[in-house]
């Protein structure tokens, strides 16, 4: 399948899921969105074991399409509100772990799509903030739920507040980024991650993953009774008997 602001790529299992849309700093408008919930579809089907989301040229998402959103009703605001939500989902649901490769301006829903990601990389002259306050409204697609659990409640509330724009390092200092590279090597960097973590046993990431999206879901207490269901559940798969083989037979696990 092609779009016309989406690229979706394959480099082995790992995909790259590219807005393409740099006239408009890969703004989101109702086409991007709805090819980006395709794209992510099509990744999971295809059984992705590892994706990258970025931006093509220097920007990586300068949020949603404030000529599309001026004019909408509250009612019309509603759907669009679903609509980037259900992509921000696809993202935190992905059957496989994220990668944000932050490669430029994230804002309002541009950082709400990296918050859904599992990790963030950002190239040194990245700039991410929820700015939507100096638009007259508030983040529409997460980030008064996910940037807070993320970055913590005071620097969530100075963020969506103040509408702050961090540069890449405050970004990592706040904990909205795991890591900062050179621009020239984000790619590279970002590839290498997904790598690592494509190599990893596919089964037992899921579940990992899906017991850390868990935990959020409701009280510490479900949290850990998720945990204890999804730990037994790995055993007596193959990966499970294989990487404690392995172990104690002193060689490389081979993973299914
Ligand atoms: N929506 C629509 N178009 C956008 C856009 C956006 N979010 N961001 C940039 N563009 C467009 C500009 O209008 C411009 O188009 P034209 O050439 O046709 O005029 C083009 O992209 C280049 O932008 P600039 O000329 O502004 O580039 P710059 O380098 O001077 O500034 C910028 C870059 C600082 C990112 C600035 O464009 C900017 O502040 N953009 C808006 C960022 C923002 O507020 N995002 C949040 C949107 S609200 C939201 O996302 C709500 C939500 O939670 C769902």
């Amino acid at each position: 399948m092609s779009w016309d602001t989406v690229r979706l790529d394959w480099d082995g299992d790992v995909a790259t899921l590219t807005v393409d849309r740099p006239d408009a700093l890969n703004a989101l408008n109702v086409a991007t969105l709805e090819a980006m919930g395709e794209a992510l579809e099509e990744a999971a089907d295809d059984d992705a074991r590892a994706l990258v989301l970025t931006g093509a040229g220097n920007a990586f998402i300068a949020g949603a399409d404030i000529k599309y959103m001026r004019e909408l009703s509250a009612e019309e605001a509603q759907e669009w509100g679903e609509l980037g939500h259900a992509v921000a989902d696809a993202l935190e649901t992905f059957p496989a772990p994220t990668i944000a490769a932050v490669n430029g301006y994230a804002f309002g829903g541009g950082c709400e799509m990296a918050l859904a990601c599992d990790l963030r990389i950002a190239s040194e002259s990245a700039v991410i903030g929820n700015t939507e306050i100096d638009l007259g409204i508030i983040p529409g697609w997460g980030a008064t739920q996910r940037l807070p659990r993320l970055v913590g409640d005071e620097t969530a509330r100075r963020m969506i507040f103040l509408g702050e724009r961090l540069d890449a390092d405050s970004a990592a200092e706040a904990d909205l980024v795991g890591e900062v590279v050179a621009d020239d090597e984000l790619d590279d960097v970002a590839a290498e991650l997904a790598d690592r973590l494509a190599g990893k046993p596919a089964f037992a990431m899921r579940t990992a993953k899906q017991a850390l999206n868990q935990g959020y879901e409701g009280s510490l207490a479900s949290g850990l009774e998720y945990e204890k269901r999804a730990f037994a559940s790995l055993f007596g798969s193959h990966d499970q008997r294989e990487g404690m083989a392995a172990f104690v037979e002193d060689r490389e696990p081979e993973f299914e």
